[in-house]
């Protein structure tokens, strides 16, 4: 094989790589914003191929027709120049934008449509707060707040008010839509809906709590309280050091579920631990001002600067949908916040930091030893 083409080859089954699973592909929309998204890409895409393989073949064709077959010295004439032809432009001129037209019209039409709440239908608002690097979602009808995981209930269209507390962010659910970016002192918005027909239909490959057999996805833990589908979602504009950790779950509920959930989330923090077990967890951490920045509703804990901690033990993942949420990933999250997610701010503002020397050195007596760590898994893992 040409070395040429195998270097091709390589390049394209590398470029496939990241297609495989289709977790986060665009191309296999799962609600209505992203489907209409998809079909106006595919409009031009089958234009611009249309294009391609026209303007290829005529290209091809002229090279072997009027290709010189004699031996070219210095000495050969040029070829006879022609100066145009007045009906051939114009002819290009009126196809191209013919061709513009058809792909404009369902784009401006798109846009428009995406850019419109649907009528006739109660829309759900959620609050997005981007943060560096955590999501806050707020549902300012329910009174339910959560971080970094959130539901929305299948069939119906939500709001998303997007904001920001720091510098900019961009929310993005692949598979229900395109993105859109969170700024500093300006509001954006978007809306998406999760089409239980398409969920459906991808059934087998997507994470659900009873569909565990040939799943492709990481899934939801055996004991997770709800059943339904985890859509994947990611900050999709850079933000600083840990731009790459800021991940979030999108579960999507059907009826059912989507009320329990509502219920559950409102309701404070109830650890399945004995009383007294509990009271020590919560000692160890309140003795490490973990209470300074996150909020346990139902205890002391009041923080508003990190995510919401009341349900963590519910949760599919920690660290912003960076680590499945297990013993281990949350021991070491606690102990090497900087390692799991450079310059954040547990990190820096709470256990470590930089010298002038670059050298690591404890900030303040705040420092998780192993068996404080242990207590502190045990107890946040029961916060159900
Ligand atoms: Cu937030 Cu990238």
């Amino acid at each position: 094989m040409p070395k040429i083409l195998r270097s091709l080859l390589a390049v394209m089954a590398l470029m496939t790589v990241g297609c495989v699973d289709g977790v986060q592909s665009t191309l296999d929309p799962l609600g209505p914003v992203a489907a209409r998204q998809m079909s106006t890409f595919m409009v031009t895409l089958w234009v611009s191929l249309g294009i391609f393989a026209v303007v290829g073949s005529f290209l091809v064709y002229c090279i072997a027709k009027f290709r010189y077959s004699g031996e070219v010295t210095p000495d050969t004439p040029l070829p006879e120049q022609g100066h145009g032809s007045a009906i051939t432009e114009i002819a290009l001129i009126l196809i191209s934008v013919g061709l513009v037209g058809v792909i404009a019209l369902p784009t401006v039409q798109g846009v428009f449509w995406v850019g419109t709440e649907p009528e006739n239908e109660e829309v759900m608002v959620i609050e997005v707060t981007g943060q560096q690097w955590w999501w806050k979602f707020d549902y300012p009808d329910l009174g339910v707040t959560c971080a970094n995981e959130f539901a929305i209930p299948a069939g119906k269209p939500v709001r998303f008010n997007l904001k920001s507390a720091d510098v900019q962010h961009s929310f993005w659910i692949p598979r229900l839509g395109g993105k859109m970016d969170l700024l500093p002192g300006q509001d954006n918005w978007l809306w998406l809906e999760a089409d239980p027909a398409l969920l459906a239909a991808n059934n087998d490959q997507l994470s659900t709590a009873d569909n565990k057999e040939g799943m492709r996805f990481e899934h939801l833990p055996d004991d997770y309280p709800f059943q339904g589908y985890v859509l994947y979602g990611q900050c999709a504009e850079f933000c600083g050091d840990s731009h790459a950790f800021m991940k979030f779950r999108c579960l999507v509920l059907d009826d059912t579920n989507w009320q329990k959930w509502v219920q559950w989330q409102k309701s404070d923090a109830s650890s399945t631990l004995s009383p007294d077990e509990a009271k020590a967890g919560y000692k160890t951490f309140a003795k490490n001002k973990c209470g300074t920045c996150h909020l346990i509703r139902g205890t002391n804990a009041r923080g508003i600067v990190g995510p919401d901690l009341t349900h963590i033990g519910s949760r599919t993942s920690i660290a912003a949908g960076w680590l499945e949420n297990t013993p281990d990933n949350l021991g070491h999250w606690i102990q090497n916040p900087g390692e799991v997610k450079p310059g954040n701010i547990m990190w820096k503002t709470g256990y470590k930091r930089l010298d002038e020397n670059g050298e690591v050195v404890a900030n303040s007596q705040v420092e998780v030893d192993d068996s404080e760590k242990d207590i502190l898994v045990k107890y946040l893992s029961s916060l159900k």
